[in-house]
């Protein structure tokens, strides 16, 4: 099996062509294209660049960017922001790894203030998701990969917004087996990190250092949760000593000549690892480079959260790499990492001197798809068109969005089902490889100058509609095109054909001769009412020498179309039921726009007196029976103050007795009113009704037995007692969930627009739910009588919705991110005295604080460090995303859902491990002692082809 598989994708490899014959540049296996640039040169490191001239979609734009003076970065290449993919095709030797790199330097060069966000794919794998988020970063994406065709696609699509561009497209090719693994014919590796520490500068290390000019970045860049949690003692050293590094593959001895000791006898790190959660690919890269006395040791667990085992093991370096200036490579091949990625190396208690560490690499996993399964027929289709526009488009038919002339299936591996090829000038045959494509449904060949017989189609048994009119055709049509099953139009007129027709369909198309005009409208209309009939037009005429057949076949249904008498008659007639069906689809669509409301809320019928369905409609007397004469007032807020009541039948409520007399009229209260009742949700307050009598304006809710979120975080209810941390995640949990319904479960979606800590109210078991949405629609500003002005509370409200006044749902997940910062901190979203300086806003605070590394000083000291950091940091981290200054920056409130949901399942392992381990502490110091260093190096399950290369 592992014997053939090459031999497979040799043959697969013959029939892709080489679309974009990029030239090799000097040093050997490195082809670096400068995107939009115009002359061939050599850059001050020695790489020489090729301009992309070839490469004939887009547009190029030439950029200036502060600091930066690489002549690769100031050109780069842009394209439309439609629904297609535009890909570079790459030449490469077939079963040889390689690295692959793009890079992006926005450089504002379209003077939009929207950063563009889009995918590249390789083949039909999608790689990344490029996100801009600052004009003059160079944002990269790396991928190490064994190729298994004599090209590679990357591919540009899927904007979300601004234009897709890219500025470098880089391969770097490996002559080992570093990062051979074992399913290296399913998996790419996704760089993720590339370390050298120690770094004597911010510049990385690469080509020429590094033969294969691999990016090894400085430990001292400072960059938002890189490298941070620095633990105190950390000392750079370096040496320059050469170090044996066994093979070029490994780092360059440049990078292992630097690193970093622990003095006080511990290194911790922090990082986040693009990419991940997922599986990975680790390597750390050690070198003992300084000089130790006889009677010195260096001894060090490492200690990764999530993987206990891990620490079990001692490093003693020298040891490990059987002598001083040489390199040691523990590695795993494949080990579950989460994004924040913290770890420590601690030195044992009989070590003299602290852990060391030179570089590191971690990669992460990424699947292959292997695209549609007809990718080889169509580049044999391709390989006869070498030279046209349309066959250049380059990567999968289907994958990751299909060539702008063919239609794919949805499957996972999607076929080819519609290739539209009309009035391309295509000359020839047709291409064999269409008969092939055994997914085919629809065929548009017309109008073309195809010569030669019309081939097989018996594989495609699912073809419906086939057009070749119009063409240079010659021969007969064969039998097995008129004997598909599915066949419901062939288009053959106008060509060169000859023999009879074997299947005997009668009446040969004259229509389309009698009409040769109107043929095309009416194929059309006769396409409206293929739902009660199924049609077969044979239009055979134009063909000098094809004649009906006379055997009668009847196995399908059919209109039969008469001659010359039979055509105006049936002109009448599709006229009519073409009218008759109009005018039942237009019934239908009517009918389903109803049904595509949701049962669940927004259709209400209003009676004349004012009630509505749904909402009660409850009498002032029963509310204030209910409430003993507005007796016990439970909270207060913008919209007016709360009573508790209880109804007849023992039902707890809240009525919320508004303030502002300007409110809409008594109909659009009720209805929206209405509307707000029929949204049920576990994680929203129930509006069960509401009362308009004698000037007053009442929404009666059910009863939430402990108040609002605000009070358990900062106010007088907390006693010093406030809801610790995994609580708190659950309270967001809810609150997102709510939120996630009104913008994602409701038709039309509702926006709360006043999300706070405040109408998040707990119920008797401390689950949360989101209250007050949708209400500040019911007020009507007095001056401009539109109730979709500015409303929102101090603190929580989005910006961009200040000055925009454009509401989206972005404008709840900003208040929400403020919530996540309060529950982090304990502290108000607003306040004079807390944030020190001039600073009076949570966001800010947080943000200034969040960005450099240093979550501890916000964190709500009553939390009393019970919690886990990195649960403490996914929601540090989304909580900052969510208050971006533009909507179209921040996440969708599913994914800050998702990302809570994350947290919480971290902080409960992390919980439970840490239950576990202070029950086993004794066992595993026994345990640790007692291990040596022989067993270490299996525990490592260090992989086999990085100390002995494969024979490959
Ligand atoms: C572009 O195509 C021409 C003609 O095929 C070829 O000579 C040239 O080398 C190509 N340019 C690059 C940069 O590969
Ligand atoms: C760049 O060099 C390649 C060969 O290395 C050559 O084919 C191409 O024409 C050159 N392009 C320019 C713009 O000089
Ligand atoms: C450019 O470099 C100068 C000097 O190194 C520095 O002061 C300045 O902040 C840099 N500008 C940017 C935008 O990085
Ligand atoms: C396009 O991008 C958006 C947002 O990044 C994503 O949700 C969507 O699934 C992508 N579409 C395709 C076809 O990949
Ligand atoms: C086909 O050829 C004609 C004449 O050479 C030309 O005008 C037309 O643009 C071509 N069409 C396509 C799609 O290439």
């Amino acid at each position: 099996m592992e014997i053939q598989l090459p031999f497979i994708f040799l043959s697969f490899s013959l029939i892709i062509l080489h679309l974009f014959p990029f030239s090799f540049a000097q040093i050997p296996g490195f082809v670096s294209l400068d995107c939009g640039g115009d002359v061939n040169f050599t850059d001050e490191i020695g790489l020489e660049w090729t301009p992309d001239e070839n490469f004939t979609y887009g547009e190029i734009s030439t950029i200036s960017v502060a600091n930066e003076t690489r002549k690769q970065y100031m050109t780069l290449r842009y394209f439309p922001a439609d629904s297609r993919k535009y890909c570079y095709t790459l030449d490469v030797v077939s079963r040889t790894r390689y690295l692959l790199r793009a890079t992006f330097l926005y450089g504002n060069f379209d003077n939009n203030n929207v950063y563009p966000k889009f995918d590249i794919s390789v083949g039909a794998t999608h790689w990344s998701t490029i996100v801009i988020e600052d004009a003059n970063t160079i944002e990269k994406a790396e991928l190490i990969f064994l190729v298994s065709s004599p090209t590679v696609s990357v591919c540009l699509s899927n904007a979300t917004t601004g234009s897709p561009f890219i500025s470098t497209l880089e391969l770097r090719q490996f002559n080992g087996s570093v990062y051979h693994t074992d399913v290296e014919n399913h998996y790419y590796l996704s760089v993720s990190a590339r370390i050298n520490f120690g770094a004597h500068s911010d510049a990385p290390i690469r080509y020429p250092d590094d033969p294969f000019d691999r990016i090894w970045e400085s430990d001292s860049i400072k960059k938002a949760n890189y490298l941070v949690d620095v633990a105190a003692g950390t000392q750079k050293i370096s040496t320059n000593v050469s170090i044996d590094v066994k093979r070029n593959e490994m780092p360059p001895v440049k990078v292992m000549q630097t690193a970093v000791v622990g003095r006080n006898g511990s290194l911790t790190y922090r990082l986040d690892l693009e990419g991940f959660p997922g599986f990975g690919w680790a390597v750390i890269y050690f070198a003992e480079i300084e000089d130790l006395a006889l009677d010195e040791s260096r001894k060090f667990r490492i200690a990764l959260p999530g993987d206990p085992d891990i620490s079990k093991l001692v490093l003693n370096i020298e040891e490990n790499a059987r002598g001083k200036y040489r390199l040691y490579e523990p590695g795993v091949t494949n080990i579950s990492l989460p994004f924040v990625l913290s770890f420590k190396f601690g030195e044992t208690t009989d070590s003299s001197r602290g852990p060391l560490l030179n570089a590191l690499e971690i990669n992460k996993y990424l699947e292959k798809n292997d695209g549609s399964p007809d990718g080889d027929a169509m580049s044999s289709v391709l390989s006869h068109y070498t030279s046209e526009e349309w066959a250049k488009e380059g990567g999968d038919p289907c994958l990751p969005v299909p060539w702008s002339w063919v239609r794919c299936s949805l499957d996972p591996r999607p076929r080819v089902v519609s290739i539209l090829l009309s009035s391309k000038n295509l000359t020839g045959n047709i291409p064999l490889g269409i008969t092939k494509l055994t997914g085919l449904v629809e065929l548009w060949l017309d109008g073309n100058m195809l010569t030669g017989p019309i081939p097989d189609f018996g594989r495609c048994r699912d073809l419906k509609i086939v057009h070749l009119e119009n063409n240079q055709l010659t021969g007969a049509l064969p039998a097995t095109l008129m004997k598909l099953p599915n066949l419901r139009e062939l288009f053959v007129q106008n060509n060169m054909l000859s023999g009879r027709v074997l299947s005997g369909r009668h009446n040969n198309g004259s229509l389309l001769s009698f009409f040769p005009r109107f043929s095309h409208s009416l194929i059309t209309i006769f396409k409206m009412v293929t739902t009660t009939f199924i049609l077969i037009l044979n239009s055979y005429s134009g063909n000098l020498n094809l004649h009906k057949g006379s055997k009668k076949q009847s196995h399908m249904h059919a209109i039969i179309i008469g001659t010359a008498v039979g055509a105006p008659l049936l002109l009448l007639v599709t006229v009519l039921s073409f009218l008759v069906t109009r005018k039942v689809m237009k019934n239908n669509n009517e009918k389903d726009h109803t049904v595509s409301r949701p049962s669940q809320n927004m259709v209400s019928s209003n009676n004349d007196d004012g009630s509505v369905e749904g909402a009660q409609c409850f009498r002032y007397s029963e509310i204030k029976i209910s409430t003993n004469n507005f007796e016990k007032k439970v909270g207060s807020g913008g919209f007016g103050v709360v009573y508790y009541g209880k109804l007849d039948d023992g039902k707890e409520i809240a009525v919320k007795v508004l303030t502002s007399n300007s409110y809409q009229g008594i109909r659009e209260f009720s209805n929206e009113v209405s509307l707000l009742s029929r949204i049920h949700h576990r994680n929203l307050v129930q509006l069960l009704g509401y009362c308009r009598e004698e000037g007053n304006c009442m929404l009666i809710y059910e009863f939430m037995h402990n108040g609002t979120l605000k009070e358990h975080l900062y106010g007088p209810l907390t006693h010093g007692r406030s809801i610790n941390w995994i609580k708190r995640l659950e309270v967001a949990e809810d609150a997102a969930k709510g939120i996630e319904y009104l913008h994602t479960g409701c038709v039309p979606s509702v926006i709360h627009r006043d999300v706070k800590s405040s109408n998040i109210l707990l119920d008797r078991h401390m689950r949360a739910k989101v209250s007050d949405f949708g209400l500040s629609k019911l007020a009507v500003d007095e001056v401009s009588h539109v109730s979709s002005i500015v409303r929102g509370t101090v603190g929580y409200l989005d910006p961009e919705y200040y000055i925009s006044q454009q509401l989206t749902d972005k404008s709840d997940v900003y208040s929400f991110g403020v919530i996540l910062l309060e529950l982090i901190s304990g502290q108000e979203a607003i306040s004079n005295d807390s944030f020190g300086g001039s600073c009076r806003n949570i966001v800010q605070w947080a943000k200034l604080h969040i960005e450099s590394g240093d979550i501890q000083s916000i964190i709500d000291p009553a939390l009393r460090n019970k919690y886990d950091l990195q649960s403490m940091w996914k929601i540090a981290e989304k909580a900052l995303m969510c208050v971006q200054p533009h909507g179209h920056m921040r996440p969708s409130i599913s994914e800050v859902v998702k990302e809570i949901q994350d947290a919480i399942s971290i902080e409960k392992e992390s919980r439970r491990t840490s239950d576990e381990l202070s029950r086993n502490s004794i066992n595993s110091s026994i345990n640790t002692t007692s291990m040596d260093l022989g067993a270490a190096d299996n525990f490592l399950a260090i992989d086999e082809s990085i100390t002995q290369p494969s024979a490959r």
